[in-house]
């Protein structure tokens, strides 16, 4: 890499996981572009107090139509003489409205789609679109979950959008290996981590979550992984010589 920047791309950047993993990728050399709805002034500063340069960018990832442009814009920002090393971390992710589909109002429903499915099939596309000649490592993680793997009575979107999104990393993962400057894409299970998604699925009620005392029991039992501790071990392998592209990781193999 010389003394060529690491440029890494984190959704979902201002709380919980995306918080965590950011200060593990944060030092000299690497820039950081951050982006969720919030402002995260704060958050800038402290990842700039550890060396790295960071840019924000505040977007709703649900704004579908706006995704290009906000992959273009990024693209702007990332001088070709001055990368060594381009990453993606699909992050941003929510699970409301829970509830068994039918239930709850359309738009909801949707809005659900748009940040577990299409926002980051969308961004990668646009990061692949724009880099795939760039002869340097490129590397793009997918935040999978456990849920992708296993129905849970009012989860339907939330199960099918991450089924979906591993099924895209095997996809591309496939034609990726026929590129001269191949784009390398994995998913990532954190697991039941200690985040604020994790403690709102605690307050769900029964008739819409029937599994949520299994959740309440973990929690109690301190069977909730550290969102930093798995954060760190999904940063080491993101930065690691090897990178296992087109597979589908949990925090149970890293
Ligand atoms: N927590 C768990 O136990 C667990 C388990 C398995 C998988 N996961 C996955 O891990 C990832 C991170 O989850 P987390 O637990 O850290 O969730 P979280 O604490 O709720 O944080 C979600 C992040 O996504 C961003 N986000 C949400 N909606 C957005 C939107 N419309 N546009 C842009 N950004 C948006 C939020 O930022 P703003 O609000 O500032 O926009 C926030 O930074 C998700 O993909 C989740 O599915 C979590």
């Amino acid at each position: 890499m010389n003394d060529r920047n690491r440029h890494i791309i984190i959704t979902g950047a201002s709380r919980g996981f995306g918080r965590d993993l950011t200060r593990h990728l944060a030092e000299n050399g690497t820039v950081l572009h951050l982006v969720a709805r919030s402002e995260m002034s704060d958050l800038v500063l402290e990842l700039e107090a550890l060396g790295a340069k960071v840019h924000t960018w505040q977007q709703d990832l649900t704004q579908t139509d706006k995704l290009h442009i906000l992959m273009t814009n990024i693209a702007a920002a990332i001088p070709a003489d001055d990368v060594g090393y381009l990453g993606l971390i699909n992050n941003a992710g929510m699970l409301d409205p829970v509830g068994p589909a039918g239930k709850y109002e359309y738009d909801s429903y949707k809005k659900n789609l748009e940040i577990n499915f299409v926002a980051p099939l969308l961004l990668t596309h646009a990061f692949m679109e724009l880099f795939q000649e760039t002869g340097i490592v490129k590397r793009v993680v997918m935040i999978s979950s456990g849920a992708a793997g296993k129905p849970y009575h009012g989860w339907s979107h939330y199960c099918s959008t991450k089924a979906g999104v591993d099924m895209f990393v095997r996809t591309v993962g496939i034609e990726q290996t026929r590129q001269r400057n191949p784009v390398e894409v994995m998913a990532f299970n954190p697991g039941r981590i200690s985040t604020d998604m994790q403690e709102a699925i605690r307050s769900l009620n029964e008739d819409d979550f029937p599994m949520v005392h299994d959740f309440i029991a973990a929690w109690k039992e301190g069977r909730i992984g550290d969102s930093a501790e798995v954060a760190g071990r999904l940063a080491r392998v993101m930065l690691a010589e090897f990178f296992p592209a087109g597979e589908i990781l949990s925090h149970k193999d890293i």
